[in-house]
């Protein structure tokens, strides 16, 4: 076999795949494994978005190539539902570009800006794309310290900004994989104010917004002045609709970061088929907001249940407002043996807090993207698992 390209060196195997082939052996050994590691929701898209999907790929003129900005009628769908929901004007022809999912944005995001020698700035517990696009990119990571005190927020005005390093983004996500944390809209004006003067591109990841408990309302970083600009935002319907197969996300904001983002990736893909894109606009347009909150209902009865036994399984945790998932620290082990140990022991799957960063070896992360009975006979396993260590 001839030889890999160098960068793969540095980039390690997504943590879910792998842990995807484990658990799909244990499963073929005939061990029922419950999975509450992967944040995948588990309950249907909002009314009218499958069948407008089925209508619309029933069509003969629907299967071409859409171009790589998606249908304009998608774009426009986005536009209203940053004015509907963050009171955000965007132009619908620069200021929207559909994605593949957030994800694909993301890693594509870094391939536009950072060169060898540059450097990405990511909060030191985070989504794992951020720092793998960075480094698919060739380019370097400096961790932002982050702790519970400070609600899991880099303390911006204390960040001392190498320029021999040549910064060149900044990564938010709130509210947060994998902590939970949510930001204010004061912490989202500093980091614009942050951003501009330090010439770096703002990177706000924002698929759980909608995701949130207890009556909290999160915000988009779009809604602060002049964050047009230096900042994108990243929507996802993974996580707002139920809609994590689907593969359908967009960048808004900066026409720019925006434009240079399509130059990458008009390389790479070429969009999706319309279907998908008519069943967006019906996601966008059609979901109420008691649909979003009793399904919001659904997972804070799940966090509640999670909250209610963590002590009698060895963990704790600060009570999540938004996100899909409780960031649980293990009390008498660390996070990646806790995580190996539950799978033997109780057949359980958790991530391990590692694959967040380097800040997050003594937690792990529990999804809430599980059936209650599922997650029911879970805890009841880890229950036994752990006191009968
Ligand atoms: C913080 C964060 N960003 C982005 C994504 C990717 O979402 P998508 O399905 O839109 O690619 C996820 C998925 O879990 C996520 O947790």
């Amino acid at each position: 076999m001839t030889k890999t390209a160098t960068r793969l060196e540095n980039l390690q195997p997504y943590f879910f795949a792998v842990i995807a082939q484990q658990l799909h052996q244990m499963r073929n050994s005939g061990i029922d494994v419950i999975a509450l590691d992967i944040g995948s929701p588990d309950l249907p898209p909002p009314p009218g978005v499958v069948e407008t999907l089925c209508k619309s790929a029933s069509k003969p003129d629907t299967h071409g190539y859409t171009g790589y900005r998606g249908t304009p009628e998608f774009r426009k769908a986005v536009a209203r539902y940053y004015k509907r929901r963050f009171d955000v004007e965007l132009n619908p022809d620069t200021e929207i570009l559909p994605l593949l999912g957030s994800k694909e944005g993301i890693v594509n995001l870094s391939l536009a800006y950072l060169d060898r020698g540059d450097t990405s700035l990511i909060p030191d517990i985070s989504y794992p794309s951020y720092s793998q696009g960075a480094r698919l990119a060739g380019g370097d990571i400096q961790w932002l310290s982050v702790n519970e005190e400070d609600g899991y927020l880099p303390q911006l005005k204390d960040l001392q900004l190498d320029k021999s390093r040549n910064p060149r983004i900044l990564w938010l996500n709130y509210p947060n994989n994998p902590t939970g944390a949510v930001a204010s809209n004061a912490f989202y004006a500093d980091a614009v104010a942050f951003c501009n003067d330090h010439d770096l591109v703002l990177a706000s990841d924002n698929p759980y917004v909608d995701v949130t408990y207890d009556g909290f309302e999160a915000g988009s970083v779009l809604e602060i002045d002049d964050a047009k600009q230096c900042s994108i935002e990243f929507m996802s319907f993974s996580k707002t609709y139920n809609m994590g197969g689907w593969r359908l996300g967009a960048a808004v904001g900066n026409a720019e970061i925006l434009k240079r983002l399509l130059q990458v990736k008009s390389n790479i893909d070429s969009g999706h088929f319309q279907s998908v894109y008519d069943a967006g606009v019906v996601a966008l347009d059609e979901t109420t907001s008691d649909w979003i909150r009793e399904r919001n209902n659904v997972y804070q009865r799940r966090r509640d249940l999670i909250m209610e036994v963590l002590q009698s399984i060895g963990l704790r945790a600060s009570l999540p407002l938004g996100s899909l998932y409780i960031w649980a620290q293990t009390l008498d082990m660390d996070g990646s043996r806790y995580v190996q140990m539950a799978l033997e022991g109780a057949h359980v799957a958790f991530a391990p807090g590692a694959a967040y960063g380097p800040g997050g070896e003594q937690f792990i992360r529990i999804s809430l993207g599980i059936a209650d009975n599922r997650l029911i006979e879970a805890l009841d396993r880890l229950k036994h698992w752990y006191q009968s260590q």
